[in-house]
């Protein structure tokens, strides 16, 4: 592996309060940087001072959003170590997305040493703030200036930083989600099992339109019936229905969630069954009408553990657990960001100290 080399920042930037800060809005002093071009591969890994890239107007990226990325965070424990979450799982994750995009995969020693070399420059960032960390934003895009619809010739891997609070204004408390109706998220063989910014570009004007009615985000339902659950966008989600608790399955038009998957780790390690099937929003609002719908939540990088106090479906409101975070919502809450932030004994081996 060539040896990273590092750029410091002449100046380094004044930490911003995260109180009620928009989430990633402000960045840190540095960023992770390398090329690939076909016939020579990755090459000249490098630290530099954060700042804006320069690229031909003709990138592919611009025209064709071949572009994937990931979402990841560092915390600071008790003790002021800076720990990450289940890290490997994200590269493997890129590179499942970026095979699906025809883009270069980024061997995983490069991306965890560049990674870990960044956070130890910058990490005076990670905030040791409760509920805050260093979100981690590492992205793929093709650079090669062409405006014939092929895969590109040359890709810019980056990572980028900066520090956050929760991801939805209303923190842990319940979000309130609207059921979409019109516009669909993915459809099976298509991306939306990858990281891809396209899926978010499409899912834009139904967020907008849920925010305007005061919700939080959508809900979406499968592209071909328009009758089964898949996810939200900024999270998978999961129900607990008459004691069991059900998940949508990873049918190729749900990402697969690492707080997903960890979540689905930590329940079989109580006892509990998951059922990771179809759900129908049938099923879902017939639950809901008759009380076994006990509680609901999200699950993200970004999100966390967020609990679902509402949903609505073509103008039907229906509370969940009175719009109260529901005792296993706050347990997964609590046993995953202990783990996260070092406070919990990680049983799991799933975090990993960088400094
Ligand atoms: C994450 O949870 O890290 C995400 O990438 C979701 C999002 C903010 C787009």
């Amino acid at each position: 592996m060539e040896n990273i080399r590092i750029e410091k920042a002449k100046v380094l930037k004044a930490k911003p309060s995260l109180d009620g800060i928009p989430f990633g809005t402000y960045f840190s002093d540095h960023m992770f940087l390398m090329d690939y071009d076909e016939g020579k591969g990755w090459h000249d890994p490098r630290i530099v001072p954060y700042a804006n890239f320069e690229l031909s107007p003709a990138a592919v990226v611009f025209h064709y959003a071949q572009e994937v990325f990931e979402g990841m965070k560092a915390y600071r424990s008790p003790v002021g170590d800076v720990l990450l979450f289940r890290p490997t799982e994200n590269v493997k994750r890129l590179n499942s997305s970026a095979e699906r995009m025809c883009m270069p995969q980024v061997p995983e020693d490069i991306f965890i040493a560049g990674l870990n070399a960044l956070i130890e420059l910058d990490k005076d960032w990670v905030p040791n703030v409760p509920d805050t960390s260093l979100y981690i934003r590492p992205f793929i895009i093709a650079t090669s200036p062409q405006l014939g619809v092929h895969a590109s010739s040359s890709y810019l891997f980056a990572i980028i930083t900066c520090p956050v609070g929760s991801y939805y204004s209303e923190g842990i408390n319940p979000v309130r989600i609207m059921i979409e109706n019109n516009d669909v998220r993915a459809v099976r063989g298509g991306t939306g099992h990858t990281k891809c910014g396209g899926n978010y570009a499409a899912s834009i004007r139904a967020g907008e339109r849920a925010e305007k009615k005061g919700y939080s985000q959508v809900l979406w339902l499968d592209a071909i019936t328009r009758r089964n659950i898949e996810e939200v966008g900024s999270m998978n989600v999961m129900f607990k229905i008459g004691g069991k608790i059900i998940t949508p399955a990873l049918t190729g038009s749900v990402l697969p969630g690492i707080t997903r998957k960890s979540c689905i780790e930590l329940l079989k390690s109580w006892g509990y069954d998951i059922e990771e099937r179809e759900i129908s929003i049938d099923e879902l609002l017939a639950a809901a009408k008759d009380g076994s719908l006990e509680e609901a939540w999200g699950t993200g990088t970004a999100a966390v553990i967020s609990p679902i106090g509402e949903i609505s479906f073509e103008g039907e409101n229906h509370l969940i657990g009175n719009n109260k975070i529901g005792n296993l919502t706050q347990r997964l809450y609590d046993t995953l960001t202990g783990i996260q932030w070092g406070k919990t004994e990680d049983t799991f081996g799933w975090s990993v100290k960088v400094c």
